[in-house]
């Protein structure tokens, strides 16, 4: 059984996705351990309290460090015995280390066709406008590992497409990716990733080792920045 740890900001409407999934089975070999916050108050919160699930609010408000926020977070996923973090509308910078320290086992949602429309500035409302603004003809959503690399360039996992309309704004461009293919990705490549994860056992604890410090070594190349997701 992999515990899935789910990062979020707002809504939650992609962690409800995810919640309903593991409930009726479609996310087997999978349950969810944490509930991680960047923010207090939000709706994602009581969607996880009412669901009994544990959650934790880790705010730049309250850790101003930015590598005291890291090993906040870090501690947190290590207590909740993280095998899977889902970075779902977490709209927060995510460091390096926490980066590397789930290698492989760190997903992100990002509503549009990476890699187009990826990286640092698009998030949000931001995506779509861009969207429109390029006249293109498709958008969708992105599933993608989390990488040390940069911003939404990990490898991606699958994606969907949704079509553009002449009449569109960047509000009515959102609604339809999170409504017709969001919550659907999520929940199939969450099924996939815990899969996976599952089906590699303890055997594969060497790999996972192996991959860990290769992402060390990224993470002392690479500076000190961390990667926002979206
Ligand atoms: C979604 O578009 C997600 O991709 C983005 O934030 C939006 C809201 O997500 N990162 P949620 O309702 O909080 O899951």
């Amino acid at each position: 059984m992999i515990n899935i740890s789910v990062m979020v900001s707002g809504g939650g409407s992609n962690l409800q996705a995810i919640m309903d999934a593991v409930a009726d089975g479609r996310i087997a070999d999978g349950r969810i351990a944490l509930v991680l916050s960047s923010r207090d108050g939000v709706y994602a919160l009581s969607r996880a309290q009412r669901a009994g699930l544990k959650t934790v609010v880790i705010s730049k408000e309250e850790y101003k460090d930015a590598d005291k926020k890291a090993d906040a977070i870090l501690a947190a996923l290590s207590k909740a015995e993280t095998g899977l973090v889902i970075t779902a509308g977490y709209m927060s910078v995510i460091h390096e280390k926490v980066c590397a320290a789930y290698a492989g086992r760190m997903i992100n949602i990002h509503p549009a066709l990476l890699p187009k429309f990826g990286g640092l500035g698009y998030y949000g409302l931001r995506v779509h406008r861009a969207v429109l603004e390029a006249g293109e003809a498709e958008t969708g959503a992105t599933v993608h590992y989390v990488d040390t690399e940069g911003i939404d360039t990990g490898e991606i996992i699958m994606q969907r497409t949704v079509p553009v309309f002449a009449d569109d704004t960047p509000e009515t461009l959102q609604k339809r990716v999170l409504e017709e293919v969001e919550h659907d990705l999520i929940v199939e490549a969450t099924a996939l990733v815990v899969r996976e994860l599952a089906a590699a056992g303890p055997g594969d604890e060497a790999a996972k080792r192996i991959a860990r410090s290769d992402s060390d070594e990224a993470f002392e190349r690479g500076g000190e920045n961390g990667n926002p997701v979206e």
